[in-house]
Formats: structure tokens, sequence, C-alpha cells
């Protein structure tokens, strides 16, 4: 019944698990079984408190099935051996644990792996964070996050791949293939999740676990792509999410997890809660007290509590009050132990434990490699006037000032986010992070450049006075690299702002500096897009380098020296205020659209542009792409047909480089308001100066087709634009027909 190709291979493997499944499942006593739907916190928490107590004691009772967020390896192989010694049954724990970006190597932030568009490099470096952490005991990653979202105040963007659904979704598959490999049994793959089911991004205001209310179109079509994707790609596991979706907590939400994850899409994997959230529902106000929410959650479709409690205190209860069946509960366990047998727990509870491949496969010297491409693939170039950048013996400068509170950075996880977890919570090894000061400093004495660098402090209340080391530095160099941003510790969850404003004082730093009147080049260390008005109009050169991870000042010694050409495109809109949040380049045209600033009578501010600071899909490289004029293969298409779009991209520059080609589309004649673009493929290339490609994109009605009033995916007939370009808002447009 739980047999599932996609998931886990073999068809032969599934039987035999099945018929496993269900010889244990008949031993089981129902204590046992609400045990193995329990999961307890280790010996970190990243949510509200949790009692810790007795964890080895209710291991030995079979009262818990998984343990997440445990870091110390050898406490790991005592609970494992208490559970599969000293449990009546001897059942494996299931060890989870959020691999976010990296686990004890360090990568660049999801959104920032999502700035390559390069789907080989995420699923390498997912794959790598796999084998770590499976390496290290653990076995499930709550990873990927696929939440779109189109507000930067909610700090959890950083998770996601920004606000594509078409994009995220192609992000989403990747991870869970790096993740999951071929074989679950393998002891370098760890299952995934794929989180958190769903619209959690869509918080009101981008205010953390904030209610959110979206038509059943939007849902369908902006939020629960990636989803699909990821589960038709086998992700072993979801998570449902935090907040309220239309009034309903997602954890008690059957619509989602039953009728369309279970249901329409088939699939049949494991569902976790979020921590703690079958105890929120009656803080939410949708549940009574325990008894009710475990009946509620259960009922709608999840698997496994995290960290509540509530299915502990409640299941026995609602059982006997006939608020839910045996089989329900069975099935869940089903699914548990299901996911334990393709993980290969019951052939080897310790094959996750081994230290002599723990020792061999933490932070290998290629994976800093992985982290150091990755990270320089993914900076954006929004800015390069006059060709600042790339730094060469040839550029027109001696002396350069390193300046700014990220130029040699060694707290707050600077570089990194708070989602780091396996390198600990608030002791960690701060030197593991290589700085700009310590790599670009070296790296750009070798190329002969005089180098200083004057660290700053970062506060709002700085003075004047407080910056005048560099200013003074400004003054005696030629160049400014600042170096500034956002705290790697407040990027994460529960880290919503409500100023996107470089923070902490920054930009008046930016100004003091300016009075040296040196050319500057801006690096930005950020999560999410931030709000730059000042420095967009005044700094000749700005770079978003996100938080790149590890391989910081190298993988930055690389973009600004040219070693690496800038090859990163935005995955989320940069506003140019947050008064316009939310702002994303697939909005509906509205009956009025402003085409100018000052338009009356049209859907605009009286104070500022409609338009973003830099539009989705944007970045700059340091060689140039010309995009010919698109060629379609038939001007009318039908039903059935496949399209294709062709366009030729030439490196029109003198610098090998690599472009991301875009396509888009807009339905003309729909029977309601489309997108003004669509993103429905992409092509990343290298060419070489002067070398030209074609690219070529296949349409089918299924790119077409949107949710309409029969709650269905559908294509209508009628006029459809096409677009090609290298970013959202310049391209090359032609027109066909579907009939
Ligand atoms: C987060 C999840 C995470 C879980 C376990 C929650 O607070 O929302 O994304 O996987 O904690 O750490």
């Amino acid at each position: 019944m739980f047999s599932c190709t996609l998931l886990f291979g073999q068809k032969t493997t599934v039987r035999d698990i099945d018929r496993r499944v269900e010889e244990l499942l008949a031993k089981m006593t129902l204590d046992e079984k609400i045990g193995q739907l329990t999961q307890s916190p280790g010996d970190i928490s990243t949510g509200t408190d949790v009692s810790k107590d007795n964890l080895l004691a209710g291991i030995r009772q079979g009262r818990i099935g998984s343990v997440l967020s445990h870091t110390n390896f050898d406490n790991k192989i005592v609970m494992q051996r208490t559970a599969v010694k000293e449990s009546r049954l001897g059942i494996p724990l299931i060890f989870g644990f959020d691999v976010i970006h990296g686990y004890k190597t360090i990568f660049p932030i999801p959104l920032a792996q999502a700035a390559t568009w390069d789907m080989a490099a995420i699923e390498n470096v997912e794959r790598i964070a796999a084998a770590e952490a499976a390496a290290d005991g653990q076995n499930w990653t709550f990873s990927p996050m696929v939440d779109v979202s189109h507000d930067p105040r909610w700090g959890r963007v950083m998770e996601g791949a920004g606000e594509d659904p078409y994009l995220g979704s192609r992000v989403g598959e990747a991870r869970v293939r790096g993740f999951q490999g071929n074989d679950l049994s393998q002891p370098n793959t760890v299952a995934a999740c794929t989180k958190h089911f769903a619209a959690y991004g869509f918080a009101e205001a981008g205010r953390e676990y904030n209610t959110v209310d979206m038509s059943e179109q939007r849902l369908r079509e902006m939020v629960l792509p990636p989803f699909e994707a990821s589960a038709r790609a086998g992700s072993a596991t979801f998570m449902s999410a935090f907040q309220a979706l239309n009034g309903v907590p997602a954890s008690m939400d059957r619509h989602l997890l039953t009728d369309i994850l279970r249901g329409e899409w088939g699939w049949q994997g494991m569902v976790v809660s979020d921590w703690g959230t079958f105890g929120e529902t009656i803080v939410h106000g949708a549940a009574t007290d325990d008894t009710d929410a475990a009946a509620k959650c259960l009922s709608a479709g999840n698997d496994m509590d995290m960290c509540s409690g509530v299915y502990e205190r409640g299941l026995k209860n609602a059982l006997d009050q006939g608020r839910i069946t045996q089989k329900q509960i069975d099935d869940a366990v089903r699914r548990v132990l299901w996911l334990k047998f393709a993980l290969g727990l019951f052939d080897d509870p310790y094959r996750y434990l081994d230290k002599k491949r723990r020792t061999e496969t933490l932070e290998r010297p290629e994976y800093r490699q992985a982290s150091r491409d990755m990270a320089a693939e993914s900076m954006v170039l929004l800015k390069n006037d006059g060709g600042v950048l790339p730094l060469t013996p040839q550029s027109p400068f001696k002396k350069i000032a390193i300046i700014g509170p990220y130029a040699n950075s060694q707290g707050n996880k600077d570089y990194m986010s708070f989602w780091t977890l396996g390198l600990g919570v608030r002791e960690y090894d701060s030197t593991k992070v290589v700085t700009p000061a310590q790599a670009l400093k070296p790296a750009l004495e070798e190329m002969g450049f005089q180098v200083t660098v004057a660290e700053v402090c970062l506060d709002a209340t700085c003075t004047e006075k407080d910056y005048s080391v560099a200013l003074q530095a400004a003054r005696e160099a030629d160049l400014v690299i600042a170096c500034v941003g956002e705290r790697g510790i407040d990027c994460g969850e529960c880290r919503s702002v409500t100023s996107l404003d470089l923070p902490r004082g920054q930009e008046t730093l930016l100004k003091v500096v300016s009075r040296g009147n040196k050319p500057t080049v801006m690096v930005l260390f950020n999560s999410r897009p931030l709000v730059f008005p000042w420095a967009a109009e005044n700094v000749p050169a700005i770079l978003v380098a996100w938080q790149p991870g590890f391989e910081t000042g190298n993988a930055l010694a690389d973009v600004l020296t040219g070693r690496v050409n800038p090859s990163g495109k935005l995955p989320l809109t940069f506003p140019r205020h947050q008064g316009q949040v939310p702002i994303y380049y697939n909005h509906l045209n509205t009956g009025r659209p402003q085409t100018q600033m000052g338009q009356m009578w049209s859907s605009g501010y009286l104070d500022m542009p409609t338009t973003p600071a830099w539009p989705f899909g944007f970045g700059l490289s340091y060689t140039t792409f010309r995009y010919s004029d698109i060629r379609l293969n038939k001007k009318t298409m039908g039903m059935e047909e496949t399209l294709e779009v062709s366009v030729v991209v030439t490196n029109t520059g003198s610098r090998v480089g690599e472009e991301v080609v875009q396509l888009y589309i807009r339905d003309l004649s729909a029977d309601i308001s489309r997108p003004v673009k669509e993103l429905k493929g992409f092509e990343k290339i290298r060419l070489e100066p002067g070398a030209g490609r074609e690219v070529r994109f296949l349409l089918t009605k299924k790119d077409l087709a949107y949710w309409n009033h029969e709650a269905k995916f559908k294509a209508d007939p009628g006029k459809f634009k096409v677009f090609v370009g290298g970013n959202s808002q310049d391209v090359k447009e032609a027109e066909f027909e579907l009939r």
C-alpha cells in the first residue's frame, strides 16, 4: 500500500518493505505507535522551549520515534543503542536536522544559491551537505524550504528560492535530488523534507508566523508548484506550516495535506508538523485541548508531531472518543516505519554513526572549493559604472581601502545565517570563515595593489567621528571597497523587519566615506533585498554578495579580480522603497497600469515610481550579451502541439561570460486577468568573446495553462506574448496564437 517507486527505487524492495512494516506494526501497542509518531528535541532548540528531561528514558520506553536538532555524535550513538537494545521492539530512531546551507562546510544561503540559476551546482552542494550530515549521524534534513515569497521583510526569504514558482520548482527538485540521490539507504544520503506546506511565505506584513489569506487560484499558481515539483522529484517527507491559511492553521488543513498532497498529487511519504504547531492550534483558537488538537491534526494528514507532545497527551483520548480511527493511527505509523526501512535503519541502525566515515567525510577540502565556486557564482553585479570592476593590474588604481563592518568580522555568524546549526548555536568556531580582509587583501596585494583595512562600528548611533578611520583610509586610497549589509545572526527564522534600509547606520558610513571622493565598490552581505537609494545613485559599483558562507573572502576575491565573471541573477525583486512591498515581476496588469510616474488616474504612487530598483532576473556581467530577435517555428500553435522559441545570444564583450537566458510568457486573452510576465524556462550558457549560440525553448499547453473557474489547470485558446531576455525587464518579444 505504501509502495512508491518514485521514492525509493526498486519494486521488489518496496514490496519487501511493505511486508516488514506490516509484521512490525502487528506487534506494536498503541503507546508504541504513538511513540513512533513523536519527535523530541535534542541538544539544541529552534523553537519555544520544550522539556528535554528523560530523553533516554522516553526512548527506552518506546515513547520517542525521532530526535531532532541533536549535534553531539557520541550521544546519538547512545540514543540509538538505547532505542535498539533497550526498547521493547528495538525500533531505531531517525535523527532530523536543519541542513539549510551546508552542515559542517557552510555554503551560501539558499536564496544566494538560487541566484546562480545553476541547478547542477545546487544539486552538488546538497549532495555534499547530505554526505556530511549523514556521516555525523543525521539521516533526515528539514530542507528544501520551497516557500515562494514576495516580501523581503520576512526573514525566511533567505531560505527559499525567491519570488518565482517556476524557478522555485527547479531549485526544489535539484535540492531533493542532491539530498536523496538515487538510493535513500546509501549512507551518504539523507531524506529530504519539503517545507512549509503551505503559503507560509505570504505572511501578512512580512511578520513571522502571521496570517495568510489568499485565493485558491493564487495558491495553485504561485505557492504550490514548487511543492508539487519536489513531491514528484521524490521528496521523502513534507512539513506542514505554522500559520493559518484562509483561517485554517496549516497543521490542520485537510484540503492541503490530504486532498491536494496525497490525493491530487498521489504523494505517499510522511508528513511531520513544524515545531510545536499541534499545540499552537489551541493558541490559534482552532482547537480546544490536546485531544481536539490531536484529532484534528491527525485527520488533516499529519503523521509525526514535532515537539508539541499533543499526540502523546491527546491521541489516545481522541481514539477512545471515536474522533479518529485505529486505521488512521496505523497509516501514520506505517509511513514513519516505511521511511526508517527505506533509510536502511533496520538493517543497520548505526549506518549513519560510523566514526571512521565521520572523520573521513566532514569538511573535506574539495567541499570548501564547492562552497567557493557556489559563492562566486551566486554574486549579483547590480551596477558597474565606468567599468570600475574587475580590478586588474591595468586598473587605474594603486591603493585600495577595504572598509566597513564586514571587512573582517568574526562574530554574529556573519557571512552565514542563524541556520548553520551544524556549527553549534551560540558557541561556534568563527575562524572557519574566510573574511574579505583575510583573502581579498592578499589577493589584491599579489596583483600589486596596496591595501589597507579599516573596520568600523556597526551601530545606528555611530557618528562621523566613529567613521573617521574609514574616511581617512578612503582619503589615502584610490578606490574604496565598502563591505556593508546584515549580520548573519539576523538572517533566518523569526528575523522579520519593518525597514529594508541598510541597517545600523551604514548608509551614513557610505556618505561619510564618500567625502574622500574616491570611487567606491559596495559589497552587500545580505539575506534579503535591501533598499539603498543613496548608494544606488552615488556608488559606481554594487555587488550583491548575499551571505556567502565559509569561503566569503576567496569568492569575493574571485569576482572582484575577474577570475570569475559574475553571472548571478536576482531571484527576488529589489524594491526602491519598502513601501512598494509586495513588489514582484509576475503581477497582474490592473485596469490602469502606470507608464509614467505622476500620471493621474493610474495605478501608482505620488512619491515613487512603481518600478523596482532592480528587477527579478537581473544581474550584470563583465562582458555584454546581445539577443537576436525571437524566432518562432510557427505563428499558430495547436492545443496538442509544441511551439519552439529560439534566440541567438552573442557575447559582444571581451571576456568569457555566462548568461542566464530567460523565457517568459503573457496570456493576452484568458478568461481572467493574467500576469504581465511568467517565467517558463531558462538556460545558463557560457560564451567565449565574440561567440554566439542559439538557445531553444519548447512550450506546450501545460506552460500556457492557468487555474481557471472550473478549478482546473487549462490553457485558453487565444493570443500570447513570448519574451526572451537576460532579465524580466529587458526582453525581446514576439506573439503567437494558441488554437
Ligand atoms: C522551523 C522549521 C524547522 C524546525 C526544526 C521550526 O521552527 O520553522 O523550518 O525545520 O523549526 O528546527
